[in-house]
Order: C-alpha cells, then structure tokens, then sequence
C-alpha cells in the first residue's frame, strides 16, 4: 500500500489540527525599554518600531500587551545618571523601579520581569564593577542582589539576571529570601552567548563596552556542552526559569539544554535577529508576517516553552485573529 502523507497536508485545517508545533500569545515576553525623563516616546534607529519610553508614556505599550494577554513584559532601564558601580540600579525610586509600580498598578494582571544587569547603569558600561580593569565577580554579586531585591520590592513578579556573573542565582535567591521575597520568580540568562547579534541593544540602551568586550563573562558560541553546565548550575542555584540567549542561531543550544533540563526553557530572540528581519522586509526581500511567525516556530519548536520576542506584540494579534 502507498503510504500518503500528503492527506495530512490536504487544508489549512487538518494542517492546523495535526500540527506538532503551537503558538500562544501566553508564551510570549516583550522587551520594553524605559528611559528617565517625562512626555518621552522615542524611535530606536537600530530597532525600527521598537521605542523607549518614560515611565508616564508606558501605559500605552502595556496596555496593548495586557489586551493581547501576553505572558509578560521585560523592563530594561536607562537611567539619566551612569556612574562606576551603577547606582542608578538599585534606587528605590529608579526608572525601572518606577516603571515595575505603574505596571503593576495600571495592569494588575500582567506580569512584569525585571532585567537585573548593570550595563545599562554603569559608566563603562560593562555588567559588572570593575577594579584594576577587571570586572569582579564577587563584589558585583552583592550589587546584583540589591538590584533584585529593589526590583521585587517595587513589585516585580520576576527578575532576569542578565550579567553572566557566576553564582549569580544562589546570591539573588538568598537575598531575596532574607527580605521575605520568597514568591519572587528567577528567570536566569543561565545561557548567554558573547555575541554580535547584541548591537542594536547596546544602542537602544546605551550599554556598550566603553573598553574590551564581554567574551570574559559571556559564553564562547562555539560551545554547547558548557551551555549545559551553565544550565544546571543556575537550576542548582534556584532558577525558576532559564534563559537561552540568542535565539535562532541557536536552536541547537536551545534542543540540548531543554532536553538535558527540567525547568522551563525560554529562548530570546534578540535585538540583531529582529533587526536583520525588519531591514529585509523593508528592502521588500522578504515578507515581514511570514519570517516573523516562521522564526516563532522554528524556536518552539526547538523546545522553547517561552519566547522572548520584540515580535511579541505583533505576534500575539496575529495570533488572536
Ligand atoms: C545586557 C543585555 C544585553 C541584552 C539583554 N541584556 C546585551 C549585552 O549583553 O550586551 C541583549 C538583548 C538584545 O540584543 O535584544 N545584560
Ligand atoms: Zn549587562
């Protein structure tokens, strides 16, 4: 007998009935960028149709992303003050602390993540502090859990550790515990990748190096194994949820460390990915809609239970149609 696949292909609703792969608007997480200031809405050159926004002008992003009942927001800060050790992080009253309150406050529902890094804080640039031109690991560990803590403490449902400092989990957990904060999630960049695919973050932020570059912190890309090591330490450590980073160049990464882990596995689709997908589509190379949902795909596919996504929003309704 012929064996005929082809019929499980034969309408868009057998496809859709059969299909292996399923999208939700719950397993996305938009990036959002806050910037001091008030009255501020900003297009960021390097991510068209991605802007920053003063804590005042957030509710007009939130609240498309409460209606399209995405899985969550993820605030990265940009202060108006750097300085050597980032202080600006760890301000009760800072831009991302104030942005967490009115988040919660407007949109209850929504659940709000908190990017803990110093990056974006410091003057140099880097996410750690630095003596003697190097970036120290211990002393930036104590900074990091201050910077969580505040975050929780504004509301935040989950912080993101996103400096790739070792250790980082346990001394957040600990610290988190100590004021009570014990519901407080952790979604950890156990997995991040040194890589160039960051550099239209790094504008949008404000955040590049001011010398050297983050390979000495950051993972090597030609390594999958370490990413598991990385992976389980974090889980030992108390991750809630993990963080492989970038996304498509690393669905390899991603399919390991999902199958090597139990917890759930997000993947973030970067700022170069969106980037490289937006200026094709404005070439008219290539459909926006289409690659957009095919990358979404092929990332759940490779195991992601969560998508980290500047698509989110647009994907989420396209969705929901
Ligand atoms: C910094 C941080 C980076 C991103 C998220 N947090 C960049 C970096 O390591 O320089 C990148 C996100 C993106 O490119 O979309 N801790
Ligand atoms: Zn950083």
């Amino acid at each position: 007998m012929i064996q005929r696949p082809r019929r499980l292909r034969k309408s868009q609703a057998i496809r859709d009935l059969v299909s292996e792969t399923r999208l939700s608007p719950s397993m996305f997480v938009y990036p959002v960028f806050v910037r001091e200031g008030e009255n501020i809405i900003e297009e960021i050159p390097s991510m068209p149709g991605q802007r920053r926004y003063s804590p005042d002008k957030l509710p007009i992003i939130l609240e498309r992303a409460a209606n399209d009942k995405i899985g969550g927001v993820l605030f990265f800060g940009i202060p108006a003050h750097k300085d050597e050790t980032g202080s600006a992080a760890w301000d009760d009253d800072g831009v991302i602390q104030q942005a967490i309150r009115i988040s919660k406050k407007e949109f209850p529902d929504l659940t709000v993540i908190g990017d803990v890094c110093l990056c974006e804080y410091t003057s140099h640039g880097h996410c750690g502090v630095i003596h003697d031109g190097i970036i120290e690991n211990d002393p930036t560990l104590e900074i990091l859990s201050r910077v969580a803590v505040s975050q929780a403490h504004a509301g935040a449902d989950i912080v993101a550790p996103s400096d790739m400092m070792d250790g980082h989990t346990q001394a957040i957990r600990e610290a988190l515990d100590r004021e009570n904060l014990q519901d407080t999630l952790i979604m950890s960049y156990a997995v991040k990748y040194a890589s160039a695919f960051y550099g239209p973050f790094r504008e949008a932020a404000g955040s590049a190096p001011a010398f050297g570059d983050r390979k000495t912190y950051q993972m090597d890309s030609r390594n999958v194994r370490e990413a598991i090591k990385e992976a389980k330490l974090d889980i030992e450590e108390g991750a809630d949820i993990i963080i492989v980073k970038p996304g498509l160049p690393y669905l390899d990464v991603l399919r390991a460390v999902k199958e090597s882990c139990y917890v759930p596995v997000a993947s973030y689709s970067v700022s170069g990915e969106y980037a490289m997908m937006k200026a094709a589509a404005a070439n008219g190379w290539l459909n926006e809609r289409n690659i957009a949902l095919e990358a979404a795909y092929s990332i759940a596919r490779a195991g992601a239970d969560i998508i980290i996504s500047y698509y989110a929003l647009d994907l989420a309704e396209e969705m929901s149609q």
